[in-house]
């Protein structure tokens, strides 16, 4: 197969690359990335120089750049992972989510039918959904629950699957579309929540919490994510979503307790800050439908992943060097 993976300079996109490599080594991968300030060329050192493996550094909004790549390497799928990912930039900025996050899908939407690939598949996110309320632990996200995002990026996210939805109904564009919770691991950008943590505990600096700390979100390790997403690329059926939960609700303090338990250092470290304006409670993945139908379900166990995170932080602070833009900008919890 020859496999578009579009963001893989990024978090889970770059996981996805390392996964994919790893498990079908006949595949050719092809990532397009703009390397934007959240691109990083060092999470992609294992892949770049090898066979079958290419890196271009183009923009999934532009039309002819994309178009010229498709004419030339013959996708047979497209895995759309590029996106501007986080909510505190898109309450700031809100226009470049839009251009990239909806018109980009857009874009590689069109040349999926003018080239004529086999399968499209969308990375969305439970963020589509909205929140749930705490202390109502019978309340999951299914794929049929209302779309009723918080944020301008929820709300992006939200208008490219009912784009790649239509697309689908009106062309017959083969679509799948899949809805994640919150993924952790390695690669992840330090503005993120837990390399944020890491990075402030380590430093002895003081770990910024946003309102109480009782958001709770449910963590999925971007290694069971990858698998999700391979399996739906084989046997998911087109025109259908799919949620992937971690199955592990876990609130921001005790996530930030747990890092500061893990690197030894006092949870007076902690400071409350001024909460996120229009800040998700809850969230909670149903994920029955991606277990019964291709048999998936989360293999990490949140206290190991979690560990194994930090330790991967630890190990390799030079990587972060590798940012396109430099370092984080408005990282909270
Ligand atoms: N991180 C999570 O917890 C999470 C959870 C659910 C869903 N998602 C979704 O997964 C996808 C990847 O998220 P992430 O956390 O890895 O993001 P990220 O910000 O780490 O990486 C995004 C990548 O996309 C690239 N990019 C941005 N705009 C581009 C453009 N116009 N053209 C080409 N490349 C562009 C960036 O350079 C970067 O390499 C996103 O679609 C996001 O909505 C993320």
């Amino acid at each position: 197969m020859r496999i578009l993976v579009t963001g893989g300079a990024g978090f889970i996109g770059g996981n996805f690359i390392h996964y994919m490599r790893a498990a079908h080594p006949a595949h050719r991968i092809v990532c397009l990335d703009k390397l934007t300030y959240a691109g990083n060329l060092s999470t992609l050192a294992g892949a770049l120089g090898q066979e079958n493996f290419r890196f271009v550094r183009g923009d999934i909004a532009d039309a002819a750049c994309v178009d010229a790549l498709f004419a030339e390497e013959k996708f047979d799928a497209v895995v759309n992972f590029a996106a501007e990912s986080h909510v505190d930039r898109s309450i700031a900025h809100p226009h470049l989510f839009l251009v990239t996050n909806i018109l980009g899908t857009q874009t590689l939407l069109d040349a999926v039918n003018r080239h004529g690939v086999g399968r499209f598949h969308q990375i969305s996110t439970d963020e589509v959904y909205g929140d749930l309320p705490l202390g109502r632990p019978d309340l999951r996200f299914t794929e049929q629950s209302l779309l009723r995002p918080s944020s301008p990026y929820a709300a992006s996210k939200a208008s490219a699957d009912l784009l790649a939805l239509a697309y689908c109904r009106t062309y017959g564009t083969p679509v799948t579309i899949s809805r994640s919770s919150n993924n952790y691991g390695r690669y992840q950008h330090p503005e993120k929540l837990i390399p944020h943590m890491i990075a402030c505990a380590r430093a002895g600096r003081p770990l910024p919490v946003y309102g109480d700390g009782q958001n709770v979100r449910d963590w999925l390790s971007a290694e069971d994510h990858c698998r999700a997403v391979d399996l739906i690329l084989q046997r998911g059926r087109v025109g259908e979503v799919y949620n992937v939960g971690g199955g592990c609700e876990v609130a921001n303090i005790d996530v930030v307790k747990r890092i500061l338990h893990e690197l030894g250092r006092p949870e007076s470290l902690i400071s409350f800050v001024e909460d996120r304006k229009g800040h998700d409670r809850r969230y909670a993945v149903d994920f029955s439908k991606l277990r019964e139908e291709l048999g998936w379900q989360p293999q990490v166990e949140f206290a190991r992943g979690l560990s194994e995170t930090i330790r991967w932080y630890l190990e390799n602070d030079r990587w972060s060097e590798g940012f396109a833009g430099g370092g984080p900008a408005c990282g909270r919890a």
